[in-house]
């Protein structure tokens, strides 16, 4: 029997890079993967559910935003209707607006916080009431090494990150008791649309501080991401896994 047999997942992001990775790995694993993506990404993630299916699993893809508190409780409610309560919720969607402090718009830091930290909890607080009843559930929220140590550039983003990590903590400390678990992951730099862009000489100057000297890959996150969604870290709650190659320690 596979690991997450039996088991439904939620997956934000899941249309392209890192969600992408976990929500093939989950689903891989056994578990029915919910893929997420905005209305954008529809496409892309009906793409990866196909590639998830050619490999034996199998889910579906439902869009809406994070951000969006009314239409994430509406896929929730539709999502548990279909296939009882979701007993694995994966925060990974994200976005990163990057500026220097001073130039930073009012919409760059909310549209940052409000995808990353905010949605994170929307999605919490819509599975969470089904895990309650359930007295099951996982969630695992996907920060970043930014969070842990800042970047110049990027204030909005890692004060979004280490939100994630106060939002963990809480909810690690709140429902424990009724035997839901929630980690972090804090990735370092890896190799996704996200980073594509950076300019070559940023790459480079990032990679002298990495340790083990390359990027890393989504699918090293989503065999973190598998790990903490299964029982082998049925005593692990609360806690960020750090997978940065070195970058951090
Ligand atoms: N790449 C890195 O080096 C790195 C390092 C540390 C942490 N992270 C974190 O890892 C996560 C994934 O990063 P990535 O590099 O894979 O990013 P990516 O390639 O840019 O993909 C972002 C994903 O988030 C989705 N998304 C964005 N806004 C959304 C919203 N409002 N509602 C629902 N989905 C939304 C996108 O969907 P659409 O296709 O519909 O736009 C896409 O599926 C992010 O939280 C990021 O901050 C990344």
């Amino acid at each position: 029997m596979k690991e997450l047999q039996g088991k439904t997942a939620l997956v934000t992001g899941a249309s392209r890079g890192i969600g992408r990775e976990i929500a093939l790995r989950l689903g891989e694993a056994g578990a029915f993967v919910v893929l997420n993506c905005t209305s954008r990404g529809v496409e892309k993630a009906e793409k990866v559910l196909g590639e998830l299916r050619e490999r034996g699993g199998d889910g579906m893809v439902k869009a809406f935003s994070v951000s969006d508190s009314a239409a994430v409780d509406q896929a929730v409610d539709e999502i548990t209707k279909a296939k009882g309560p979701i007993q694995i919720l994966v925060n990974n969607a994200g976005i990163a607006r990057d500026a220097l402090f001073l130039r930073m718009k009012d919409d760059e830091w909310d549209d940052t916080l409000n995808t990353n930290l905010k949605g994170a909890a929307l999605c919490a607080r819509s599975v969470v009431r089904p895990m309650m009843k359930a007295r099951e559930g996982v969630i695992i929220n996907v920060s970043s090494v930014v969070g842990q140590m800042g970047n110049a550039g990027q204030a909005a983003y890692s004060a979004s990150k280490a939100g994630l990590f106060g939002l963990t903590k809480s909810l690690a400390k709140e429902l424990a008791s009724r035997n839901i678990r929630v980690n972090a992951v804090a990735p370092g730099f890896i190799d996704t649309e996200m980073t594509a862009d950076l300019p070559a000489e940023a790459k480079e100057e990032m990679l002298k501080g990495i340790p083990l000297g390359r990027m890393g890959s989504g699918r090293e996150i989503a065999e973190a991401v598998l790990w903490l969604a299964s029982a082998k870290s049925s005593y692990v709650t609360g806690q960020v896994l750090a997978i940065n190659g070195g970058m951090y320690v």
